[in-house]
């Protein structure tokens, strides 16, 4: 009796390993397609499309979904590019700053970060699939995607003076788009999944729910007696700035039910995240949540691939996190003096050039020890 349960036990925790395994980043190497230059022709035949090697990283499903939509490759390319500037720039002052790694046509750009499940795994989630949305949205509207067009659907009521005409940009097909692309890889049931779906869609809202309206003059010698006016999808550093006020109240989530089984939609649908902390809000649609604490990332830590803060520039008079004692973690830093030259005193005279001067300054940079 005894061997036998522990034989089960065994059993047991070797399906969960396995299960465990699965979790693994395969197929979210289509954030790969940024380092990829532009594919030769977008709109090739299908079977052309779907078997071109620029199409390796992604999978079977993935690749279905893109030789269906043919143009949607460049605007997934621009997208994969717009998510890792922006998560650089909202993290450029931070210990962890996005960092990536060049993988050629293999891995994942982000790093082994992503098999977390901390607010940083949370904040790339969400500004990856929001970068899809928002790539596809404009690129529908621009005309370079076969199956999509601006939205023309977008009118609510007319104002007094204006009327809707014009091109809206079509977060409704990027919506939905992102949805299907990003989504298929969330595959299990686990918590991990559902955090991942989560955060991929509060991403999407953030771009989709964020339209404004733009408007243009029309009439004789720019009077606007006639206005026409559509939807314009907000700017993605405007999503990125959002995005990133959600990673500073983000939510540590414990499972509120359990998972039901049936389809993923349902199974998403139905499951529910509670708060760590029970005199904290429910997280709502917009929110990001995690699970994992996040490390202190001073030093090199491999199962994430982040290399520390070593030799990062600080700013030695700031107190806040890009200062040198917090982004160096107390290590001390070094200070070089640089003499550097640029132009100065430029006068414009007329007509047309300018004129500067070279004045050479000292630059004082500090680095982390
Ligand atoms: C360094 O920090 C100070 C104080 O916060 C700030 O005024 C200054 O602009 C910062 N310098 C740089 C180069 O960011």
């Amino acid at each position: 009796m005894r061997t036998l349960s522990s034989l089960l036990i065994m059993l047991f925790l070797l399906i969960w390993y396995g299960e465990g395994k699965k979790t693994k980043l395969k197929g979210i190497r289509w954030w790969t397609l940024a380092n990829i230059g532009k594919p030769s022709n977008d709109l090739r035949s299908n079977t052309q499309l779907y078997n071109s090697p620029s199409l390796l990283p992604l999978t079977k499903k993935q690749r279905k979904l893109v030789t269906q939509h043919p143009g949607t490759i460049s605007a997934l390319q621009n997208g994969a590019r717009m998510a890792i500037d922006e998560c650089k720039f909202q993290f450029q002052n931070r210990r962890w700053n996005c960092p990536t790694q060049d993988v050629g046509n293999g891995g994942p750009i982000f790093g082994k970060i992503l098999e977390k499940g901390n607010r940083e795994t949370a904040f790339i989630y969400a500004i990856t699939s929001a970068a899809v949305t928002h790539s596809v949205a404009r690129a529908c509207a621009e005309g370079s995607i076969y199956t999509c067009s601006c939205d023309y659907n977008l009118k609510e009521s007319s104002g007094k003076d204006w009327e809707w005409g014009g091109c809206s940009d079509n977060a409704k097909f990027g919506h939905k788009f992102s949805r299907k692309f990003v989504d298929v890889l969330e595959k299990g049931r686990d918590f991990r999944y559902m955090m991942n779906l989560h955060n991929n869609e509060a991403g999407r809202v953030h771009v989709s729910k964020e339209m404004k309206r733009d408007c243009k003059c029309h009439g004789m010698s720019g009077s606007c007696a006639i206005k026409t006016c559509w939807m314009r999808l907000p700017s993605f550093r405007d999503v990125g700035d959002r995005l990133k006020d959600r990673f500073d109240g983000a939510s540590q989530v414990i499972s509120g039910n359990r998972p039901n089984s049936g389809r993923k939609k349902k199974r998403y649908k139905s499951f529910q995240f509670a708060p760590v902390n029970p005199n904290h809000k429910k997280p709502g649609r917009r929110d990001l949540v995690y699970f994992d604490s996040s490390p202190l990332y001073c030093e090199k830590d491999i199962s994430i691939d982040f290399p520390g803060t070593y030799g990062r520039e600080c700013n030695a008079s700031s107190i806040g996190i890009d200062g040198c004692d917090l982004l160096c973690c107390g290590r001390g830093y070094v200070s070089k003096s640089f003499t550097v030259r640029e132009r100065c005193s430029c006068i414009f005279r007329w007509c047309c050039d300018v004129k500067c001067e070279v004045c050479t300054r000292t630059k004082v940079v500090h680095t982390c020890k």
